[in-house]
């Protein structure tokens, strides 16, 4: 059977684009930049991803072009490292699955939105409960975690090109275009500015070695890297492809993204008073209350959990295709198959993940509950270990000289006439990534 490949240049773009645009994008990022130090940690933050970022970038979406493989078979080819290329699938396998509880959220949120059901609060103590209420009860959670992980499968049941590349390329525009349409009615608000300069103005005293860790991870989970999404996205890119000049759009689109959410968030909540608090409390409970205090707070409410949904539901697709890639490359499944496996997979270890906020609440292990040692535990090691791997991989093992090789198929022009950039990209991939990384690990182990 022929392997799927992107029907276009763009159709990758859009995918990759998706899979990095998400959650982490749209609820983690403006909170950590605001907290960390706002346009120096923006700037901190930049350099980890072009020079972290890019170059792990680059080398797994390299290590699928060049072997046509999923993630383990990949990994076996280039470097007999099929154990690691095996973790990176199992990691998006753990993604997918605490992803898919918080995206359900987002779902029962935006069901909420438009039956005019969040903009009825006058304090925040009554959005507070509301959430509370929601999220401890299990119907409730894993209702909509099933039902997300439902039509993240019929987005991947009808394939790589109808249904990833297809969906990805009417999602990131409408995306785009509603989060445009957020940050021009944010930044119309009375006291937007005070929320602009929350985000912007340089703290560089909140600049510590803490919150560049923060930047190092944070580009990493917003760039997809380490959980096989990278490689297994690039094994449908045709060897014509130019593949360094894809990665810097996939980098900057994100980055872009980002910024545009930290700037219809922070103005959205700054102008009606209000302090933002970090991820689920801020989605959930801070901007209701907002939508509850503005006009025309019940479309807002539904363009702004329409845009999140969007964004999740592409990243979700995105982490659970690397094990649909194995189950057909390995056991030779059919697609449909390997999707309702590992849809029915994901979904049964997010449930106790979705349970971890209701009738599990009181179960902790090393002080955290289910969902944040889920979360921890693929964020904090699983995902920088892929990372490594990869960029050890193609700098080392498989070696740069010919990982160069194989990167100028379709990139002549371009490398020629960026030889320093290419030349850098080299030394980041043998040298500046796999240290950053090594930093990383040891920061969170020591
Ligand atoms: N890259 C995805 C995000 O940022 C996983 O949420």
């Amino acid at each position: 059977m022929k392997r799927a490949e992107w029907r276009s240049r763009l159709g990758f773009i859009a995918a990759a684009v998706g899979s990095a645009v998400g959650l982490g994008n749209i609820w983690r990022f403006p909170y950590i930049v605001g907290e960390g130090g706002g346009a120096a940690f923006v700037l901190v933050y930049i350099m980890c991803l072009f020079l972290v970022g890019l170059p792990v970038l680059l080398s797994e979406i390299t290590i699928g072009r060049k072997t046509a493989k999923s993630p383990e078979a990949a990994f076996d080819q280039l470097g007999k490292w099929k154990y690691l290329g095996r973790m990176t699938i199992f990691t998006g396998l753990i993604v997918a699955s605490f992803y898919s509880v918080v995206s359900g959220w987002t779902l029962g949120y935006l069901i909420q939105a438009l039956s005019g059901g969040l903009t009825h609060f006058t304090t925040a103590t009554q959005a507070e409960n509301h959430f509370t209420h929601l999220t401890s009860s299990y119907t409730w959670c894993v209702g909509y975690h099933f039902l997300f992980m439902l039509l993240s499968a019929g987005i991947l049941y009808t394939g790589v090109q109808r249904g990833i590349e297809s969906w990805n390329k009417v999602l990131m525009p409408m995306l785009f275009l509603v989060l445009l349409g957020l940050v021009a009615k944010g930044l119309t608000m009375t006291g937007a500015t005070s929320g602009l300069s929350f985000l912007f103005s340089p703290k560089w005293s909140a600049l510590t070695p803490t919150a560049i860790m923060l930047a190092l991870g944070q580009a990493f989970f917003a760039l997809s890297l380490g959980q096989g999404t990278m490689v297994t996205y690039g094994s449908y890119v045709s060897k014509k492809e130019n593949l360094p000049s894809t990665c810097l759009p996939i980098a900057t689109f994100g980055l872009f993204i980002s910024l545009l959410a930290g700037i219809a968030i922070f103005s959205i909540v700054f102008s009606v008073g209000l302090k933002v608090d970090s991820g689920p409390s801020l989605m959930y409970e801070t901007l209701p209350l907002v939508f509850s205090k503005v006009r025309g707070g019940t479309l807002l409410a539904v363009a702004f959990f329409a845009l999140v949904f969007m964004a999740a539901i592409t990243s979700q697709i995105s982490a659970m295709e690397p094990m649909i890639a194995y189950l057909g490359d390995r056991f030779k499944w059919k697609r449909h198959h390997a999707v309702i496996l590992t849809a029915s997979l994901a979904f049964i270890l997010g449930i106790p993940c979705a349970l971890a906020f209701g009738i599990w609440s009181d179960f902790k292990l090393f002080g955290m509950n289910l969902f944040d040692l889920t979360s921890s535990l693929a964020v904090n090691i699983l995902i920088p270990i892929g990372g490594l791997a990869a960029v050890l991989l193609v700098g080392w093992r498989w070696g740069a000289k010919k990982a160069f090789e194989h990167i100028r198929l379709g990139a002549e022009d371009f490398t020629n006439r960026y030889a320093l950039f290419m030349r850098y990209l080299k030394f980041s991939i043998k040298f500046i990534a796999p240290i950053s990384i090594i930093i990383i690990l040891l920061g969170i182990f020591l």
